[in-house]
């Protein structure tokens, strides 16, 4: 049975993502932040809870950077029921070509909040996403992990911040989803897409809040180049972003 249409969440209709998706392995977009008093509200909230992450205790560098919350879920497609899973550590892929510094080892980020983690608008992004990936899937996946990640990068004029320090990797999903939320005085950060042969194909920076990147993590790999401020007079810069995993459990 065809599914009915759902409405795109973003700038771009869902066809045209899925067409770059399927055509590159990488779609770029924006969220339709449509403005309303209850839709305000929940984004400013959503938007404000970036101050409150927690310093990324596992990150190799002299000073802390990246700052960051995490938070995992199931999501049931037949039902569309998305389940919160009880906190756990972030333990990413040893599978090879990753490329991740912390493969295999054990994470503990402090959880989203309860507001932004039961949120009206977390839900209904993971879930117009997965509608959406579904559609590239020949097999459809009826039981899909979806990992969180809330991430604030940091760069001042004297010590830029690496949201990627491990350089070009994938991260060993079946899909990923980076949104910009809010960013301040903020230079370099773009994000590097290149395929599977490691050639670079698309340069992007996000600057507008809801810019997206969506990604086919099996057939192209990332990274984000460093951030630092475009001002140095008016201090640091800041880069917020969720970026959410999709994958087949
Ligand atoms: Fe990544």
């Amino acid at each position: 049975m065809e599914l009915e249409p759902f409405k795109s969440i973003y700038r771009q209709s869902s066809g045209q993502c899925i067409d770059s998706l399927r055509e590159f392995g990488y779609a770029i977009t924006r969220l339709e932040l449509e403005p309303s008093a209850s839709f305000d509200s929940e984004w400013r909230q959503f938007k404000e809870s970036w101050n409150k992450l927690e310093a990324d205790r596992y990150l190799k560098a002299a000073t802390t950077y990246r700052f960051r919350r995490y938070a995992a879920y199931d999501y049931f497609s037949l039902a569309g029921n998305l389940r919160q899973k009880p906190h756990q550590g972030f333990r990413q892929t040893t599978t090879e070509g990753v490329n991740n510094p912390y493969a295999g080892q054990e994470r503990i980020f402090a959880p989203l909040t309860d507001d932004i983690a039961n949120g009206q608008w977390l839900r209904i992004l993971i879930q117009a996403n997965i509608e959406l990936f579904s559609r590239l899937l020949a097999n459809p996946i009826s039981h899909w992990t979806v990992g969180v990640h809330q991430i604030r990068v940091l760069g001042t004029s004297s010590a830029a911040g690496s949201p990627t320090p491990e350089g070009i990797h994938r991260d060993g999903y079946r899909f990923l989803a980076s949104h910009l939320v809010n960013s301040s005085n903020l230079a370099g950060g773009a994000s590097r897409i290149y395929d599977g042969g490691r050639k670079l194909i698309k340069e992007v920076a996000l600057r507008q809040p809801g810019d997206t990147v969506l990604l086919d993590d099996r057939r192209v790999y990332h990274e984000a180049t460093p951030v630092y401020p475009l001002n140095s007079n008016l201090g640091k810069a800041e880069r917020d972003v969720i970026v959410i995993s999709y994958d087949e459990v």
